[in-house]
This record gives structure tokens, C-alpha cells and sequence, in this order.
């Protein structure tokens, strides 16, 4: 999607007070905040304008403001790398840009001009240098996202938006860090529905999801595996990644159905594979197939891939009464591979061949 949208430069008020940083060995996922954010505001008579960079704070906003009510609202995930040189990179923002505008589409948001988000960030990012940290598994992990402010209760698109970006310096998303993740095979509930915004980054489809990662906690699993809307039976995605599997020595995906996440790291990684001379293939893959292929023998590797989760091997399937037991309690060879290889390129240890970063 192209935008014609023209926004003027971008304001700084610098904080007065900044925050001590966290202790890097401390981190978690998503828990401490830069000292400032970027904010935009939309009307349908300006458009998009005033951008500007202030202190990290609260938003004032109208109780009414709709997206308290009706959910319009829509975020991104992205990171940037303290590279071994000092540089700072950023990984594949322009992808961010261009999946940011396809969910605002669906949620009848404004579009949002690809080349002011990607500057916009670097601008933010170069702003808070000092808060990337360079720990071993550690980024500055960018969360974009924009919010319907109108006030007023009736039912049809806002008029009004903020955009903002807000910055965390994190660490592995999940706790047991390399350490392959436990996933309940959800068969209750579904994520996602043909013509639903089950490929849109739109909050609504993780609020919906928070029941049945509950259910999974209390069967001792970290994450559910969503199965297709209709049937029931097709691999779809987990919470928080897309999944792949090397079955029999073959790496298959499920296909882009529009339920389903385009991931950034799935896109990287069927990218990789095929460098390597691996093939991929992209289809439908029903859970009874994986299990036949569990009971054969043939299930090699499982594993879920995503910019907060990077690769995250999976140890163990359960669904129903079939618990799969992947791998021997550790990362499988093409899982360790393939983590190598996109965290080495992040991080500027290995070449970017494919033109991935964007320095800051
Ligand atoms: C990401 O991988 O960046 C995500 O958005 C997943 C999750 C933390 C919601």
C-alpha cells in the first residue's frame, strides 16, 4: 500500500528527569520504558500531523474516546540491535511499515506514511541510544501502535487518532529463554474466521485469545496452538508467533490464509531456508496429520517464530489425549541454525546479505 501523506518534521522536548537503567540481566519482556515516546495525531481534517518526541507518560483521554469501547486500534513489534561496531540496527522496519498499514486498512484506520514510520522510529530509536542494550539475547524492542480517539459511544470509524511508539529494552520473551516451550492444542476456542482480522495486528484477536492461554497455564503448557475457524483441524498459529515443523526431513508452514499473522521472522526464515538450498513449503497442515507423523517417528523438530519470540524451539504438543514429545528436551539442529543465523545478522556478527538492517 503507497501513501500520499505528507507530515511535517518532528518536534523534540527533551525530559528533564531520566529513569536509571534497568539492570540487564533483569530485563523480562516488555516491563521498563525509554524516557520518551513518539506521538501523532490524526483528524480527518489535518490528517496526520504534529509529530513530535516527549517524555515517556500517560495519555489524557476522553472516557468515550472509542477505542476504550470498540477496539479500533492496531500495533506493530519490531527491534532494534546494538551492533558489535556500535552501531544501532534496525531489522526489517520497512516490512513493519508496510503490515502496519495492511491492519489499519482492515480496522478502517487511516494509512500511515511508510516512510515516516520508518523514520519516524529511527528518529525515536537514535533519541533513546542510550537505552539499547547490548547483552547477549537483549534488544530495544519498538512497539508502534495507534488508538481511535473520538469521543463518543456510536458505532463507526473515529475521526480522531493518536499514533505513538513507545520503547522497551527486553530480553528473551519467554523466561526458559532458548529452552523449549510447552503448547496446548486449543480445540474449543479459535482465534480467527474467514473474513475476521485474524492477519491484522489488532488487539482484539489477542483479548480474545487470553481464555485459552489460561487453560493451556493450567495444563502446564506456556502457549496455545490455534486451529483454523471452520474445521477445526488446521494448524493456524501460536499466540504469539507462527509455527513451522520438519516432518521427514521437510520444513512445512501453514499458508497465509488471511487468519493468520504475515510474521516479519516467517518471512525471514522461509527466506533463509530457501538460501540454504532447504525447501519450505507453505499449506495447509492438519493436526491429525502432525500427529500421524508423531506416532511415525517423523516429527523432527517443531518451532515458533516471532520478533519478540525470535525462534522458540517447541518440546511438547498436547492435544486431547496425544502429548508430542519433540526433540530431547533441547533446540533441534535446524532450530539452532536458524536462530544463529537471524540473531547473528541483527546484531551485525554476521553479513546482511539480504539488505535486512536499516543503521539508525
Ligand atoms: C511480536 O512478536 O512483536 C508480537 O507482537 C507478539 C506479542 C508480544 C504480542
Amino acid at each position: 500500500m503507497t501513501s500520499t501523506t505528507q507530515i511535517p518534521a518532528i518536534r523534540i522536548v527533551r525530559s528533564e528527569a531520566m529513569k536509571p537503567k534497568p539492570d540487564p540481566k533483569e530485563l523480562g519482556f516488555g516491563r521498563y520504558f525509554t524516557d520518551h515516546m513518539l506521538l501523532v495525531d490524526y483528524t480527518d481534517e489535518k490528517g496526520w500531523h504534529d509529530a513530535r518526541i516527549v517524555p515517556y507518560g500517560p495519555f489524557s483521554l476522553d472516557p468515550s474516546a472509542m477505542v476504550f469501547h470498540y477496539g479500533q486500534t492496531v500495533f506493530e513489534g519490531m527491534k532494534a540491535f546494538k551492533a558489535e561496531d556500535g552501531r544501532i540496527l534496525l531489522f526489517r522496519p520497512d516490512r513493519n511499515a508496510a503490515r502496519f498499514n495492511i491492519s489499519c486498512e482492515r480496522l478502517n484506520i487511516p494509512e500511515f506514511d511508510e516512510a515516516f514510520f520508518v523514520e519516524a522510529i529511527r528518529k525515536l530509536v537514535e533519541v533513546e541510544a542510550s537505552w539499547v542494550p547490548d547483552a547477549e539475547g537483549s534488544s530495544l524492542y519498538i512497539r508502534p501502535f495507534v488508538i481511535a480517539t473520538e469521543a463518543g459511544l456510536g458505532v463507526r470509524p473515529s475521526n480522531r487518532y493518536l499514533f505513538s511508539v513507545i520503547l522497551s529494552p527486553s530480553g528473551a520473551y519467554y523466561s526458559s529463554g532458548l529452552n523449549p516451550v510447552q503448547i496446548r492444542v486449543e480445540d474449543a476456542y479459535v482465534r480467527s474466521v474467514r473474513g475476521g482480522t485474524g492477519f491484522a495486528k489488532t488487539a482484539g484477536n489477542y483479548a480474545a485469545s487470553l481464555k485459552a492461554q489460561v487453560i493451556a497455564k493450567k495444563d502446564h503448557c506456556d502457549q496455545v496452538l490455534w486451529l483454523d475457524g471452520i474445521e477445526q483441524r488446521y494448524i493456524e498459529e501460536v499466540g504469539s508467533m507462527n509455527v513451522f515443523f520438519k516432518v521427514a526431513g521437510e520444513v512445512i508452514t501453514p499458508e497465509l490464509n488471511g487468519s493468520i499473522l504475515d510474521g516479519i521472522t516467517r518471512q525471514s526464515v522461509m527466506h533463509l531456508l530457501r538460501s540454504w538450498g532447504i525447501p519450505v513449503t507453505e499449506r495447509r497442515i492438519s493436526i491429525e496429520e502432525l500427529a500421524e507423523a508423531y506416532k511415525k517417528g517423523e516429527l523432527e523438530e517443531a518451532f515458533g517464530t516471532g520478533t519478540a519470540a525470535v525462534i522458540s524451539p517447541v518440546g511438547r504438543l498436547s492435544w486431547k489425549d496425544v502429548d508430542m514429545r519433540i526433540g530431547n528436551g533441547s533446540i533441534g539442529e535446524l532450530s539452532q541454525r536458524l536462530y544463529d543465523s537471524i540473531t547473528g545478522i541483527q546484531t551485525g556478527k554476521l553479513e546482511d546479505s539480504f539488505g535486512w538492517n536499516v543503521p539508525v
